[in-house]
């Protein structure tokens, strides 16, 4: 559970404990070690954590001999008060110290005594090898941690540590690990990856690895995430026409469409800022898609506050959109906040915004009716029935098409588009197969 880097951490983790000696069981009560990795950028995620938490205790009670551990955000924010609430948890580890879960886990079955790995101080993660991902079409590379934004809402910060990049070098022999591995399509992961630097070098900055990974031969397709609306510069718009492997898409989380509620949010740009950056994306790449984050009753957000941010979504007209209700962190700057909005306000806020997205969603998937897109082959779609992939755009397509597909570029003709998919056939393999 959690962002796309939780995902990321959970592979780390599951391919060191295979280092181990350890394999996968499909059910945790055959299991020696289980290990939860954990999100807590919403109450949400601190509510699901804890009631798997409680009902893995449970089963710890028949099976003693089991190690239980709690790894991530929510592990580092409650640190040790979480072995009183829950007695069963052997250890916790947080984000910057997964490097040492061999360590951790070798103390707590030897000694049998309670650990808590939480120190904020530890580099990041250094290359790992993957075994379980072979295969695997498309991954994740971490390429830095923490956060320095402090966005007054965001408990990030406070459980990721500082902003830290991994070495250039590391990441590329991640990739070709990857690559080596059938791996044909990378996304790069950060917080803020575009204030990726490694060692001060402006000769090491985001655009830099960018242009070093897409050399990579075997690899077909990159794309990257988060990106941060106040650091976006121009240089690295204009890798998406150098680069011929990064797909046109951005996800741009703006948040807010109300400069008052951006500025007690601490984002560092304003509504307008935010227009033009995109019109510059547009301007430069046409056909880029354009996703983003938003949340509706920040403390103070007013009615008309809130109409602003229907205004902005209405302008922009983004392809898709993750939208949340504002949950208290404790400890955040937001936290201490005057004017909470209601529940049910921000229930109800919610759902017109997501309605009228919605409808932006599916306008702009059936735009793509009767079009021919390349699209990278991952495997079974969700139903099973049939193939997935994915366009440039980063929007699934179902099609049917044999199996030996899976890995290649197709070109595909759009017979339809829905809320959260398009369906397609494929055209003419001689002239289009990528491998
Ligand atoms: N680094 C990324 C986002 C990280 S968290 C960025 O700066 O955009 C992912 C998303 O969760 C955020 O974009 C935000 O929309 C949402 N989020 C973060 N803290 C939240 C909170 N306290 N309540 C509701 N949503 C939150
Ligand atoms: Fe949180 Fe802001 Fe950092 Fe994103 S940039 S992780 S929202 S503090
Ligand atoms: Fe959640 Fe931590 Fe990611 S709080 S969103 S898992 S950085």
């Amino acid at each position: 559970m959690g962002c796309q880097m939780n995902e990321y951490d959970s592979e780390y983790l599951s391919s060191r404990l295979n280092e181990m000696g350890f394999a996968p069981v499909d059910a945790p009560e055959k299991a020696d070690v289980v290990l939860i990795n954990t999100c807590t950028v919403r109450e949400k995620a601190d509510q699901k954590a804890f009631s798997l938490l409680g009902r893995v205790s449970r089963l710890k009670l028949r099976q003693p001999g089991m190690i239980l551990g709690l790894a991530g955000c929510l592990a580092q924010k409650e640190g040790n008060r979480l072995f009183k609430r829950f007695p069963q948890l052997d250890f916790i580890i947080g984000p910057r110290e997964l490097g040492n879960i061999g360590t951790v886990l070798d103390d707590v079955s030897t000694c049998r005594k309670k650990r808590a790995a939480i120190s904020l101080d530890h580099s990041p993660l250094t290359s790992f090898t993957r075994p379980l991902r072979n295969g695997k079409i498309t991954a994740y590379i971490s390429i830095m941690q923490g956060c320095n934004n402090f966005c007054a809402y965001c408990i990030v910060p406070y459980v990721r540590g500082r902003e830290i990049s991994r070495p250039p070098e590391d990441i590329v022999a991640e990739a070709r690990q990857l690559i080596a591995n059938g791996t044909k399509e990378i996304t790069l992961l950060g917080q803020n990856v575009n204030s990726y630097l490694w060692n001060e070098d402006k000769n090491h900055d985001f655009s830099a690895l960018l242009h070093e990974l897409n050399a990579l031969k075997g690899l077909l397709r990159l794309r990257f995430t988060t990106s941060h609306p106040k650091d976006l510069t121009d240089d690295l718009i204009h890798c998406f026409t150098k680069l011929d492997k990064l797909c046109p898409h951005i996800h741009l989380p703006f948040q807010a469409g109300a400069n008052k509620v951006l500025r007690r949010m601490k984002r560092g740009y304003t509504r307008e800022h935010y227009m033009t950056l995109v019109k510059r994306l547009r301007e430069v790449v046409p056909d880029i898609a354009i996703t983003s984050d938003v949340m509706v009753g920040f403390p103070g957000e007013s009615r008309n506050d809130f109409e602003q941010t229907l205004d902005l979504v209405d302008k922009i007209q983004f392809d898709s959109l993750f939208s949340f209700k504002y949950s208290d962190r404790k400890g955040t700057l937001a936290s201490y906040m005057k004017n909470k909005v209601s529940e049910e306000e921000k229930a109800s806020r919610l759902s017109v915004l997501q309605n009228l997205q919605d409808a932006i969603t599916l306008k702009k998937n059936r735009s793509l009716e009767n079009r021919e897109l390349p699209v990278l082959i991952e495997g079974y779609s969700k139903k099973n029935t049939q193939l997935m992939g994915r366009t440039g755009s980063n929007k699934i397509v179902n099609l049917t098409l044999n199996t030996i597909y899976i890995g290649c570029i197709v070109n595909v003709y759009i017979h339809k588009g829905h809320l959260h998919s398009l369906s397609g056939r494929p055209l003419d393999f001689g002239r289009s197969l990528i491998t």
